[in-house]
């Protein structure tokens, strides 16, 4: 293997392009070519200089990389993740794993087969302030969790919806954010282990849903909320409070709230309340930001990808828990169609 580790990109969409981005200014791996059959995609491999082939099994045949990121839309994932395994190549897949467990689980049970590692893209997971607040769960600094709440409220725009994908079943918010609030929800929480979910469309009007109201039961015990809404005018969401993102203007506010019993914390601001005397709602409560470093989540996600594919570590984020992730998301919909309790179904 030469010294950076050989990346290509398939699928240089919106999230296709960061990819090759964060490639390009990560440390140990080198952005190698773009997979993408639009011609705007050769334009823009062009721009950085590298080369572009239209599929998969030309960049089998092109050889010299070492491994994929995988940003096609959701219903190619599958498909695309098994040519990557077949041809011995490390694949990082974008969320959701794939569009529904059945499939996920063949592209899992794949890769252990073939002993080539997959890692799922729930990029947060890079994101240091994560990691110091799992560190803060871990140490004991809320006491026992008793609840958790996740808000996922933005608006996107109506010319989000010029992409026909992203009108039809298995793309609304969901299966496209909500899926990112989960996959946090389980690392910090442990396992879901059944949800109770209701969901409308009544604004736009298409095959996706536009809100979701869900309710979660650990395996812990532990109950929780997520209400995720995707038109709606509203700071409290990840993506307009983390500053991940340059594009999405940053808010200030919170999004996850994580209430123990000897403290709580909100996120991603950091913030610990606690009682510094007893703990009691009549005693006064302090609020202390929890200093972490800020770096982007996309680079350093490209970085590990890049030690996964020489085989230095585990992925953070594996297929696994892609389909742990998948397998809730999935539970929601059932819940939703059904009005029933639904049962996590790995
Ligand atoms: N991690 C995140 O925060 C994040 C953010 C946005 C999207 N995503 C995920 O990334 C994926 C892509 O989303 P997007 O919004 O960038 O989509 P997009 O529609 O903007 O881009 C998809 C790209 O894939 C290309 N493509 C289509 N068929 C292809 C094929 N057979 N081979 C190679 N390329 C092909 C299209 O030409 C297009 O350029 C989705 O799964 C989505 O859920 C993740």
């Amino acid at each position: 293997m030469p010294d950076a580790t050989r990346i290509a990109v398939v699928g240089a969409g919106l999230i296709g392009r960061r990819h090759a981005v964060a490639v390009q200014a990560a440390k140990g791996v080198e952005l190698a070519c773009i997979v993408d059959p639009a011609p705007a995609a050769q334009h823009y491999a062009a721009e950085l200089d590298v080369d572009c082939v239209p599929d998969i099994a030309a960049l089998v045949d092109r050889r010299g990389i070492d491994g994929v990121i995988l940003s096609t839309p959701n219903a190619m994932h599958a498909d695309g993740a098994l040519a990557c395994i077949a041809a011995g190549l490390p694949v990082l897949i974008e969320k959701p794993l794939t569009t529904e467990l059945e499939s996920a689980r063949r592209v899992v049970s794949a890769a252990e087969a073939a002993t080539i590692p997959i890692a799922t893209g729930h990029h947060r997971r890079h994101n240091p302030l994560i990691a110091r607040a799992k560190a803060l769960i871990d140490e004991g600094a809320l006491g026992q969790i008793a609840s958790v709440h996740g808000m996922t409220w933005f608006m996107k725009p109506d010319d989000y919806f010029d992409t026909d994908w992203r009108r039809r079943k298995g793309a609304g918010p969901v299966f496209l954010n909500l899926i990112h609030d989960i996959d946090l929800l389980q690392y910090f929480c442990g396992p879901v282990a059944s949800v109770h979910a209701d969901e409308s469309k009544n604004i736009r009007g298409y095959e996706v849903e536009e809100t979701a109201v869900i309710l979660l039961r650990f395996e812990s015990g532990l109950l929780g909320t997520v209400n995720v809404c995707d038109s709606t005018v509203a700071p409290w969401s990840w993506e307009l409070t983390a500053r991940e993102n340059p594009a999405y203007p940053a808010t200030g506010e919170d999004c996850y709230w994580i209430g123990g019993t000897h403290g709580s914390l909100s996120l991603p601001n950091l913030t610990l309340w606690t009682n510094p005397e007893k703990r009691s709602w009549w005693e006064p409560i302090s609020g202390t930001k929890m200093p972490f470093d800020f770096s982007d989540p996309l680079i350093l996600q490209a970085e590990q990808f890049g030690r996964v594919v020489r085989r230095e570590e585990e992925p953070i984020v594996s297929g696994r828990d892609g389909l742990a992730a998948l397998a809730v998301i999935e539970a929601i919909k059932l819940s939703a169609i059904t009005g029933e309790t639904k049962q996590v179904a790995l």
